[in-house]
């Protein structure tokens, strides 16, 4: 019978703990979250995004020669291509959505709208649904399009099949000369009905895991760019993310392709309240450390007033400036921000000279937010050195660590952070996974998260990362859900993050074990036959060790191993076979927690022992 040896309350502060992080990587948010279904839907592709990319991407012409990306009569400054249609006979422009095409799906809603310069008179421009077949899955519209000044029309379609290679055509009638951008398809059923707004299906998966806070809108695609925020490749510069979406201007997303800011920072914010987690936006800190760029720090402010506009946004009265932006665009009630991260893994000096000013600014106008430095990723013998040292220098209230690494790592470093300064800036776990969506990396996260929870007044906040992966466009291996147009995927790890977001600890319990069962090891792939004992950090000595495999008892000899040391105890041919022994741990106060003993085939054991 296990018996009880304390029991203390987790601090307060574990009702944040675990959350989730969206980046727009693997088209987490172009062609996933972001519900909009058409693909270059203003044109402004690029090959500054992706080498082969062009400004019609996606779409297919009847003929180029009437269909032409032009310039010159722009939308508005943000949005500077557009097609222009000029024909002397019927021409269409389909537009093949994302994945093997769009996920249309009979009975229901969908919204069409368009910008439309027509510059020869009334023309009707017929819209259809198609499949990639050119089967219609729903009654094409009309519409009558005449304003000589750029303007949105809309239509509504219901379908009447389903197909997941669903197509959008626009078909242009004879003597057409007009102009047209931003043609745009929503599914009208998104996650709590907003417009321009979140995939219903994704918007459910997550607000399922039950978060407790949104980190947004990335890591490396926030500091990744020109320091101009009116660049073609500037930084995210959370500006240009609002207000009317034909106004914000497309961006190079440094997982290599284009981010039309669609889904944007007030998107972000509604989301974090629609799902019920605290909002955690990150915002670039005047540095690029992927070009080495960096703001002089005398025009510093610029970046330091988008941090501070960006409280003003979330918290300010509407008798604020940003305050009233927020309620003009439908949301007059503050988003309570709590958290401001600046920076994203940063190692860079540049950076760690730039983060005071920052700091100083946000705790002087808004004591109470909590400022988040970074301690950049994880890289052995380094161990976040300079964002640590950062942190502690300016009283940051939390650092970001990231770590991506075997489920070795995080076995041997359960007990990363007990020997955390209680007193110190807190941890904030902002990117980590153990390299697999496999079962059992899925329980070593999870007995990792129980570190986590154990040290709760050390580590402020932590997330899995990265969360999305659209199937189709995978940037990166490990992540979370994994979708394509028509369904949705969470994986293993996806199930234990939601474990421990619904049911968060409150107490610390520890227990000892006395008079353990003996364990039965069934395999039935049998390896060499040889037995090991290995130690980790902790030394472990294994002794009276007897295998019986039914006919005959073997003893091995008592061992004792260190630091990855590795002892070959003997072999047995037996395919059934109990083994018993014993484990301690000389040093008491030694760190580490797992050994691992029996059979090894190249670095896989059939049996780990974890303990305190
Ligand atoms: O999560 C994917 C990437 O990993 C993030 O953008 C970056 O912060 C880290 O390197």
């Amino acid at each position: 019978t296990p018996q009880l040896v304390t029991n203390n309350k987790l601090t307060s502060s574990v009702n944040d703990l675990f959350g989730i992080f969206f980046e727009d990587i693997n088209h987490a948010a172009d062609g996933g979250l972001y519900a909009e279904m058409v693909q270059n839907r203003s044109f402004e592709f690029a090959p500054i995004d992706k080498q082969d990319y062009q400004s019609t991407t996606a779409w297919k012409l009847s003929d180029p020669e009437s269909l032409k990306v032009e310039t010159a009569n722009p939308l508005n400054t943000k949005n500077l291509h557009y097609l222009s249609v000029d024909t002397n006979k019927d021409v269409t422009l389909t537009n093949v959505g994302y994945n093997k095409g769009m996920y249309i799906e009979a009975g229901k809603k969908y919204d069409f709208s368009f910008f439309v310069k027509a510059l020869n008179g009334t023309k009707n421009v017929i819209v259809r649904l198609t499949d990639a077949d050119n089967t219609e899955v729903g009654v094409p519209t009309v519409i009558p399009v005449e304003s000589h000044q750029w303007m949105k029309y809309s239509a509504s379609f219901t379908a009447d099949k389903t197909t997941t290679t669903g197509r959008l055509t626009l078909k242009f009638p004879e003597g057409s000369h007009i102009l047209v951008d931003m043609i745009s398809l929503f599914p009208e059923d998104t996650f709590n009905h907003r417009k321009n707004y979140v995939r219903k299906d994704l918007g459910e998966a997550l607000k399922a895991l039950h978060p407790k806070f949104l980190r947004f809108p990335g890591g490396c695609l926030v500091h990744d760019g020109q320091l101009d925020p009116d660049d073609r490749g500037a930084m995210y510069r959370w500006k240009n993310s609002i207000g009317p979406v034909e106004q914000r201007p497309a961006r190079r997303n440094n997982w290599g392709y284009n981010q039309t800011l669609g889904l944007g920072y007030f998107e972000y914010f509604e989301l974090s309240e629609d799902i019920g987690a605290k909002p955690l936006p990150v915002l670039p800190g005047g540095y690029d450390p992927h070009h080495d760029r960096e703001a002089p720090i005398d025009q510093l402010d610029e970046w330091v007033d988008d941090a501070l506009d960006l409280i003003e946004f979330a918290n300010g009265s509407t008798d604020t400036k940003w305050g009233k932006i927020r309620a003009e665009l439908g949301h007059p009630k503050p988003f309570n921000l709590e958290y401001i991260a600046i920076g994203n893994e940063e190692v860079g000096q540049a950076f760690f000279d730039r983060y005071p000013y920052f700091h100083k600014a946000i705790r002087a106008k808004y004591p109470n937010i909590k400022i988040i430095n970074t301690a950049g990723p994880f890289a052995a013998g380094k161990e976040f050195d300079r964002g640590w040292k950062s942190a502690r220098e300016n009283q940051s209230d939390l650092v970001d660590e990231h770590y991506y690494q075997e489920p070795e790592w995080f076995l041997a470093n359960q007990h990363r952070y007990d020997s955390y300064d209680p007193k110190g800036p807190k941890a904030f776990l902002g990117e980590y996974a153990s390299k697999a969506n496999k079962w059992y990396n899925a329980v070593v996260e999870a007995s990792y998260m129980i570190g986590l929870q154990r040290n709760a007044n050390k580590v402020g906040l932590a997330c899995y990362a990265p969360l999305f992966c659209n199937v189709d466009y995978e940037n990166w291996g490990t992540d979370l859900i994994y979708f394509d147009q028509k369904e949705v995927s969470p994986t293993v790890n996806y199930y234990v993050q939601q474990l421990f977001m619904k049911y968060q600890g409150t107490d610390n319990v520890s227990y000892q074990l006395n008079n353990l069962p003996a364990a039965k090891v069934v395999d039935d792939q049998p390896l060499n036959g040889k037995f090991f004992v290995q130690g980790d950090k902790a030394k472990a000595k294994f002794e009276n060790i007897v295998l019986d495999d039914g006919s005959k008892k073997q003893k091995f000899d008592a061992q004792t191993v260190d630091h990855e040391e590795k002892a070959e105890l003997g072999s047995t041919d037996a395919k059934d076979y109990t083994i018993t022994f014993d484990v301690t741990k000389p040093d008491q106060d030694a760190k580490g927690t797992h050994f691992c003993f029996g059979q090894q085939s190249s670095d896989k054991w059939c049996v780990w022992i974890l303990g305190g």
